[in-house]
C-alpha cells in the first residue's frame, strides 16, 4: 500500500542501544516529586525496554519512615499510573529489587546504616562496584549528602577504579558564579569531574539531540549556518503551566536561573557551537564551551537593554481564571522574582558576528511552545518585484523541541493560478508521525548514560561557570533592582516591553500559532 505520510524513514543507521551494566543506584529525596514524577517511571521504563541490567538494585533515602515493602506499596502506585497497562509479573520483578534506607542526611548514623547495607544488596543482586549516587533533594543538601558520603568512606575520588562510583546533581547547580564555584568544590573534595553527572534534563530530550544529527550528519546545512545567510536565532520556552507546587523554590530562582542559565544557554551552545571532531563526550563539551565563551559579554547597562524580565498576573486560560503569580502557593506576596525573561544575545566569533539570538522563556504563556527558530536573509533581489512582489518572505527553519517534537523548513513555491502566484509552503517532519508515540523522556536516556558512564550529554563544570559569569551583570542589576519588571497577564503571548526588544531591531517574535 501507497505509503502517505510526507516524510518518512528510509534507512536507518546505527540504531543500537546498548544495556546498562550490573548497577545499583541509591536516590536520595526518594519520596520527593522528581523522583515521582521522572526518576522512577523512567527507571522502570528502561527496566521494561530490558535496558536495565537484570542485576540491578535500587535505594531510596529520605527522612520518612518506611520499611522496603512499605517503599515498594508506595512505588507500585506510582508505576501503575505512569504504566497501567503493566504486565504484574514484570512489575513485581521491578518491585522486588527495591529498598528504603530512613535517615536524616545531618546524622552520620544514616550514612552508616547506607553503607551497612550495601555489601549485601551487592551481592544478593550480583553488583560488583557500579553505584551511583542521586542527588534528587534540594540544592542546600548537596553538600551536607555528598560530605557524609565521603566521611562514611562511600565516595571514591581519583584514579579509575574510582569511575564506577558516580554522583548525579539536580540543576540548579548554584545561584550564581560563587555559590556554583562553592558548591563544586565541596562536591570534588569527594568526587572528581570525571564521576559527577550534572543533569540538565534538556540534554537528554530526543529532539534537543537532533540538532546534533541535523548540523552534523547532513552536509547541507553548515555551508548556510552562519552570518552569511542567517539573518537571527530565536529560542523560545515558553510554557502555560505557572509554578505549580514549586512556588517555594520557584520564588528563590526566577525564570533566568530556572531555565534561562542552563536549558537555553545550552540549546544555544548546540545550535550555535562548529562541528565537534567525534561523538566522544569532552569533544562536544569542549566545544559547547567554547561557543559560551564566545557570547558577548554584558554589561550592567546591556543587562538593563537586552534583558527584559517580567510576572504574571491572573488571566483567563482555557476559558478558567487563574491567579497571578504572587497569589500562588509558597510565593511571597509582594515577590519580585521574574516568571518571564527576554533576551538577546551575539556571539563574537567568525561565524556569528552580529547575528542576533533572541530568547524568551515564561511560564503561564498563551500555550506550551520550546523551539529553536532559525530565520534566513531575505533574497538579496527579488526578481518578482514587476509582479508586485518586492519583499518576498524568508525561509525558516525550526527545530520544534516540544509539545510537537520535529523540524519544519519553510520556502516560497509556485502556487497553481496566475503566472507569478507564489506561496510559503512548509516542509515538516514531525517525530509523533514518523516514529510512532511519544519520544522517551529525557530522564530514562541520561539515567542509562550515567551507568554507562558516558558524559555526553550532562553539563561539565567549566559550562556551568562561564554561563554563570555570562549572567552576573544581570544578576546583580536585577538585585539592585535598577531595571523594570514588567508584569503580564496569564495566558498572554508576550507583553509591550519584550516586544519592544526585538522590534527595535526590526525583526518579530514567532508567534505559538506559527507553529
Ligand atoms: C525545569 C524547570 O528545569 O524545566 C521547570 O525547573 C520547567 O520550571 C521545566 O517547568 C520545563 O521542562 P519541560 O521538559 O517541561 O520543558
Amino acid at each position: 500500500m501507497k505509503d502517505t505520510r510526507q516524510v518518512v524513514l528510509t534507512q536507518e543507521i546505527a540504531c543500537a542501544e546498548e544495556k546498562s551494566p550490573p548497577c545499583g543506584l541509591v536516590v536520595f529525596g526518594a519520596s520527593g516529586d522528581l523522583v515521582h514524577r521522572k526518576l522512577l517511571p523512567s527507571v522502570f521504563e528502561l527496566f521494561r525496554r530490558q535496558l536495565l541490567n537484570e542485576n540491578f538494585y535500587f535505594i531510596g533515602c529520605g527522612r520518612t519512615k518506611l520499611s522496603d515493602e512499605n517503599y515498594r506499596a508506595d512505588v507500585e502506585t506510582v508505576i501503575r499510573q505512569s504504566s497501567p497497562d503493566v504486565p504484574e509479573d514484570m512489575l513485581s520483578r521491578f518491585l522486588g529489587s527495591l529498598y528504603f534506607v530512613t535517615g536524616d542526611y545531618n546524622d552520620p548514623s544514616f550514612y552508616k546504616a547506607l553503607s551497612n547495607r550495601l555489601p549485601d544488596l551487592e551481592a544478593k543482586h550480583k553488583v560488583s562496584d557500579n553505584r551511583v549516587f542521586y542527588l534528587a533533594v534540594p540544592p542546600p543538601l548537596y553538600g551536607l549528602i555528598v560530605e557524609g558520603l565521603g566521611r562514611a568512606g562511600l565516595s571514591c575520588r581519583g584514579g579509575p577504579e574510582c569511575e564506577k562510583i558516580r554522583l548525579v546533581v539536580e540543576k540548579p547547580f548554584g545561584r550564581d558564579l560563587k555559590s556554583a564555584i562553592e558548591l563544586d568544590r565541596a562536591i570534588q573534595k569527594h568526587f572528581s569531574e570525571r564521576q559527577i553527572y550534572r543533569i540538565d534534563h534538556y540534554l537528554g530530550k530526543e529532539t534537543v539531540q537532533n540538532i546534533m544529527m541535523l548540523r552534523f550528519a547532513n552536509a547541507i546545512f553548515e555551508p548556510v549556518w552562519n552570518r552569511n545567510f542567517v539573518d537571527n536565532i530565536q529560542i523560545k520556552v515558553a510554557e502555560s503551566v505557572g509554578v505549580e507546587h514549586r512556588g517555594g523554590y520557584y520564588d528563590k530562582a526566577g525564570a533566568l536561573r530556572d531555565v534561562f542559565q542552563n536549558h537555553m544557554l545550552g540549546m544555544l551552545a548546540l545550535a550555535a557551537m562548529e562541528p565537534p571532531a567525534s561523538f566522544e563526550a569532552d569533544h562536544i563539551r569542549d566545544e559547547k564551551v567554547k561557543l559560551l565563551r564566545c557570547i558577548r559579554p554584558l554589561t550592567s547597562q546591556s543587562a538593563n537593554t537586552d534583558f527584559i524580565r517580567g510576572q504574571y498576573v491572573s488571566g483567563i486560560m482555557d476559558g478558567k481564571s487563574v491567579p497571578g503569580y504572587r497569589q500562588e502557593q509558597q510565593v511571597d506576596p509582594d515577590s519580585k522574582t521574574e516568571t518571564f525573561v527576554a533576551a538577546r544575545l551575539f556571539v563574537d566569533n567568525w561565524r556569528w558576528k552580529d547575528v542576533p539570538f533572541y530568547f524568551m522563556a515564561g511560564k503561564r504563556l498563551a500555550a506550551k511552545d520550546t523551539e529553536i527558530a532559525i530565520t534566513f536573509k531575505k533574497v538579496p533581489h527579488s526578481m518578482f518585484i514587476s509582479a508586485g512582489l518586492p519583499d518576498l518572505p524568508v525561509n525558516v527553519l525550526i527545530i520544534q523541541i516540544q509539545p510537537q517534537e520535529g523540524i519544519s523548513l519553510s520556502f516560497q513555491a509556485k502556487r497553481p493560478g496566475s503566472k507569478v502566484c507564489i506561496g510559503t509552503l512548509r516542509m515538516q517532519f514531525n517525530y509523533s508521525e514518523v516514529f510512532g508515540g511519544e519520544p522517551p523522556e529525557a530522564y530514562q536516556r541520561l539515567l542509562l548514560d550515567c551507568m554507562l558512564g558516558d558524559q555526553t550529554l550532562f553539563t561539565r563544570q567549566d559550562d556551568v561557570e562561564v554561563c554563570w559569569r555570562l549572567l552576573e551583570p544581570v544578576l546583580q542589576s536585577w538585585q539592585k533592582q535598577s531595571s523594570m519588571s514588567y508584569e503580564y497577564k496569564a495566558g498572554s503571548e508576550s507583553f509591550p516591553q519584550a516586544d519592544k526588544l526585538i522590534e527595535s531591531d526590526g525583526r518579530k517574535w514567532r508567534s505559538t500559532r506559527e507553529t
